[in-house]
């Protein structure tokens, strides 16, 4: 669509309030967002923008924004503030994705801060005596985390591309783990409901809850004097200060004493590593997103050029037609994920096949546009052919053309469970991102191959999908989001919604999803699809599942006009946008 009208469209702030938030989940994370003073309206701003999922960070990195910092500065500073403020996703102990949009020079690039496997690690390493894969061990014992990469890549993305002080960056969230913060009732919620499974690590215990066991209420104020400690070395001394010294020793330690193979050694050889990203364009819109080890890029690409062969716009948001379409091309998107994706500095990655438009073309002859194709007469592809040669998002925008779109992850919510004892800080459960077994689903329902089998020093396949949208040179669009195998379909509909539907970035944001990712053979939605609508895909031959909220799209849409606009995701209470 042309800026013109999508401009018309966004004239009138209040109208997000319009989209029909008919679905339980989102109504009482709306007003929950209110009464804990976030904004889900999306607000206008010139000097830059910041949108997280937790107020305190998106305050503290506003700061940053408001004394002349660029988005790469705020960005970090967000970073840094969440592995304080929201244990549940935010981290030190985990990895992610940073995807950067520069002015001066004119340059996207994308850094992989994900976890490796540590040497020791191999290909049967959670099969059991009768070659099962033991999801116990691959999830939630010693053998499930990653070696770290979120310390590395932060500083990484500061040192070449910010412009304030390491000390800077990190003092919000040192004061916030020493001081403390009173918490909002999304973080008791959190830590109540994981009880069970985090008190089994007596240092997330003493970390996360009272001396009697029960979680910090609303209100009441939670502080972290060994993360707040752990912080301070990495200020002072910076990457060393984690992956060297009392930090990795701590790490190595709590690792040694439960059978677990991290070693010191592959702490301090950790390294985060600057990638090309994948690119593609929809209907002359520029899409940046993440490559391998993230298979989020290459499947929002080949989805989008699948589409981009029907009038979307004018099937009209979520109608059948487009929702059948949709879920369609996602099948043959994820069948294509499960077989040729894994870390390409370890395996060959078709990546210009999967992204190119013949090959995409050749997916759409395929599809039944008035009857779904069961998905196991679905295999993956020959991309070949065509070749030549819980998770948190957040975006910040600046005043100067630069903007950030940051994945990380520690996995699952609270990751493995385990907080290294004397250094305060939840370690992920990424190791099973890996394909335990070929064809044996992960904790997602994902299957892979061989491609993304178990090997020291090896990046798990992710589907982490930090993105950023260009229209005539100039960034548009910075989204992404967290939910595992919805990621890559989230903010698929995001960017959809706004190149396709016109939506304003608030009501892109809300508005409700599907998701396929074809095994299982079914699409799930959100509340708020209309059962006439399900009804009509029913008739296509498409399995219908209602399920919880998927995902949380943190997003800023940068109005060729003029003017930042902020979509908090009021699926998450304490999601906040707050621009400058
Ligand atoms: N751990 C979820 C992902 O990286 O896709």
């Amino acid at each position: 669509m042309h800026h013109s009208s999508l401009r018309l469209l966004l004239v009138n702030s209040a109208k997000a309030f319009l989209v029909p938030l008919c679905f339980s989940s989102v109504v009482f994370a709306q007003s929950a967002a209110i009464l804990e003073g976030d904004s889900a309206i999306p607000l206008q701003n010139s000097q830059g923008m910041v949108v997280t999922s937790h107020t305190l960070a998106s305050t503290v990195a506003r700061e940053v924004l408001a004394e002349g910092g660029n988005a790469i500065d705020a960005a970090v500073t967000a970073g840094f503030a969440l592995a304080v403020t929201q244990p549940r996703s935010g981290n030190i102990g985990g990895g992610g994705f940073m995807l950067i949009s520069r002015s001066t020079p004119d340059e996207v690039v994308a850094i992989d801060y994900r976890e490796t496997a540590p040497a020791k690690a191999h290909r049967d390493m959670f099969l059991d005596e009768s070659g099962a894969v033991d999801s116990q061990r691959s999830r939630f014992s010693h053998l499930s985390v990653g070696v770290p990469g979120t310390v590395a890549g932060l500083l990484m993305a500061l040192d070449k591309y910010g412009t304030i002080r390491r000390e800077r960056a990190l003092a919000p969230a040192i004061k916030l783990a020493e001081e403390g913060f009173i918490v909002p009732p999304r973080f008791t919620k959190g830590l109540e409901s994981v009880k069970d499974r985090l008190q089994k690590s007596p240092a997330s215990r003493s970390t996360f809850y009272k001396f009697d066991g029960s979680a910090y209420q609303p209100g009441e104020r939670f502080i972290q004097p060994e993360l707040a400690a752990t912080l301070k070395r990495i200020s002072e001394q910076g990457r060393d200060g984690f992956y060297l010294g009392e930090t990795a020793r701590l790490l190595a330690e709590e690792m040694a004493a439960n059978d677990g193979i991290m070693t010191e050694e592959d702490i301090s050889n950790y390294q985060p590593k600057i990638r090309k990203p994948v690119q593609g364009n929809y209907r002359g819109y520029n899409i940046y997103s993440m490559p391998p080890p993230s298979s989020g890029g290459i499947h929002i690409v080949q989805i989008l050029n699948i589409l981009e062969g029907y009038p979307i716009g004018s099937f009209g948001h979520n109608s059948a037609k487009t929702i059948h379409l949709m879920a369609e091309a996602m099948k043959r998107a994820y069948a294509d994920r499960a077989t040729y994706l894994g870390d390409s500095d370890f395996v060959k990655v078709p990546v210009t096949g999967l992204i190119s438009k013949e090959y995409a073309a050749e997916l759409r002859k395929s599809i039944n546009t008035t009857r779904a194709t069961p998905s196991q007469e679905i295999s993956a592809g020959l991309p070949s052919a065509y070749e030549s040669n819980e998770t948190t998002h957040f975006s910040v925008a600046d005043k100067y053309g630069n903007v950030v779109a940051n994945t990380y992850t520690i996995n699952f919510s609270y990751g493995s469970g385990i907080t290294v004892k004397g250094a305060g800080f939840l370690l992920n459960n990424q190791m099973d991102d890996f394909s335990a077994k070929p064809g044996t689903a992960n904790a997602y329902g994902l299957t892979g191959a061989e491609a993304n089998s178990i090997a020291g020093n090896k990046r798990m396949l992710s589907s982490m999908s930090p993105s950023i949208v260009k229209y005539q040179g100039k960034n548009l669009l910075v989204t992404g989001s967290p939910g595992g195998s919805r990621i890559i379909t989230t903010t698929l509909q995001v960017i959809m919604n706004v190149i396709d539907h016109g939506l304003n970035i608030q009501e892109a944001v809300n508005a409700p999803r599907i998701h396929h990712q074809w095994l299982p053979d079914s699409i799930r939605i959100e509340q708020g699809i209309s059962p006439d609508t399900q009804q009509l895909l029913e008739s296509m031959g498409h399995k219908i599942e209602l399920k919880s909220a998927m995902g949380a799209s943190q997003s800023i849409y940068i109005d060729p006009m003029g003017g930042f606009q902020g979509a908090a995701d009021p699926r998450r209470s304490t999601s906040s946008a707050q621009g400058l």
